[in-house]
């Protein structure tokens, strides 16, 4: 069965968590410190905080920027649920905000209705939350002006888009938000099994998470050996040393990852660029794209077929695609959560026409045409 993503391991990823499993310590040990030197190099910021998973990234960020009951959040609709879960674990209170329906993203527009309509209500927004979609980096030039003017943090929910470029920049998460979450789930460009990490310019931030992703212990040089403080209580979101060592091996391939994503992009491009019921990826010159998904639009009500059967039939093939996102609202967590409901048009329409085609390191060039034949016989056939 080819799914939509998986993994790549290669002898050097063996050998490095081999190589961790024979040392001293498994966990709290180097390797912690060495692959966050790395991904501080690579993503060119001043900070990063390994933790289990992006999930607990983007936690223990919400706890550092205060969180706290009834807090105002907006969310993009279609993303992935754990930013939202986050912000009601904390008691905060959630809003949707549409998408573009050309590319996933958060839409300014609806962004700047929902401002308007909060600022009649007197309502302050705490933070809004920004995923890049599928991998293309959001309107970050027109957020960070609006994050400025009205004065709200933004926490990048960068889970999506390692290796994406912003008017060429690949700091452009940092540089634009006061912290991003990564994950390195196994479907993402490189996989620590599971694993995340916070990345920041911000020291506090920084220093926040560090303290309450190890329950927050704080020790001194000038305390005794076996004293501590807990000033809050924390969490253990700590990274261990085995999911580290894959991750150091991981991020020396993240340039291949991200070309051979690109390659296999190109070709669903040109091949489903021909046909009229269906729309590519969008990505204008200054956004970089590093494909974590491939998400193909086809307008259904134009083909003979449900959603359902086409992905049956291709399941029948060994084809086994995935819908992102349900919009978010429409979760039962959310029923009667949300404080302002109303269906998202660009939302409910790119959930009913967005298909995820495989995309990942390893997918063979004939396994990528197999794919497109397979789906132009399903939604041209009369
Ligand atoms: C957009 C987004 N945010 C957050 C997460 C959570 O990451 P993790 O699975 O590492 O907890 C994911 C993972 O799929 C995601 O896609």
């Amino acid at each position: 069965m080819i799914n939509y993503g998986k993994q790549f391991l290669d002898q050097e990823d063996f050998k490095s968590v081999l190589n961790s499993l024979k040392s001293e310590k498994i966990t709290q040990g180097s390797k912690i410190n060495i692959f966050e030197n790395s991904l501080k190099k690579k993503l060119k910021c001043k900070y990063a905080v390994s933790v289990s998973s992006g999930t607990a990234a983007l936690h223990l960020i919400a706890k550092s920027l205060g969180w706290k009951k009834n807090d105002l959040i907006l969310i993009s609709s279609i993303t992935f649920v754990a930013s939202s879960s986050v912000a009601l674990h904390l008691g905060a209170k959630v809003d949707f905000v549409d998408v573009n329906y050309e590319d996933g993203n958060i839409s300014i527009d609806s962004l700047i209705d929902k401002i308007n309509f909060y600022k009649k209500k007197k309502k302050k927004i705490k933070t809004v939350v920004v995923t890049d979609y599928g991998g293309l980096p959001a309107d970050w030039d027109q957020l960070y002006k609006l994050k400025k003017k009205l004065n709200f943090s933004i926490i990048s929910d960068n889970c999506h888009s390692f290796g994406g470029k912003y008017k060429n920049q690949i700091n452009y998460q940092t540089k634009y938000s006061d912290a991003a979450a990564l994950s390195f789930h196994p479907v993402k460009h490189i996989t620590t099994g599971e694993g995340g990490a916070v990345i920041t310019n911000d020291n506090k931030i920084a220093s926040k998470c560090n303290l309450l992703r190890s329950h927050g212990i704080l020790r001194k040089k000038n305390f005794s050996p076996w004293i501590y403080k807990i000033k809050e209580p924390g969490f253990n979101y700590r990274m261990s040393d085995i999911n580290a060592a894959l991750g150091i091996s991981q991020l020396k391939k993240i340039n291949k990852f991200v070309r051979r994503r690109k390659e296999i992009a190109q070709i669903y491009n040109s091949f489903f660029s021909k046909i009229d019921i269906c729309k590519i990826p969008y990505f204008p010159t200054n956004k970089e794209h590093s494909y974590h998904l491939y998400p193909l639009l086809i307008d259904f009500k134009k083909i003979h077929i449900s959603k359902k059967t086409f992905f049956k039939k291709l399941r029948k093939k060994k084809i086994n695609l995935q819908v992102h996102y349900i919009p978010i609202y429409k979760l039962d967590i959310f029923k009667n959560k949300r404080v302002n409901f109303k269906k998202l048009k660009n939302s409910e329409l790119f959930f009913k026409n967005e298909v995820s085609l495989p995309i990942f390191y390893e997918l063979k060039n004939k396994d990528v045409r197999n794919i497109c034949h397979q789906i132009k016989n399903l939604i041209t056939y009369k």
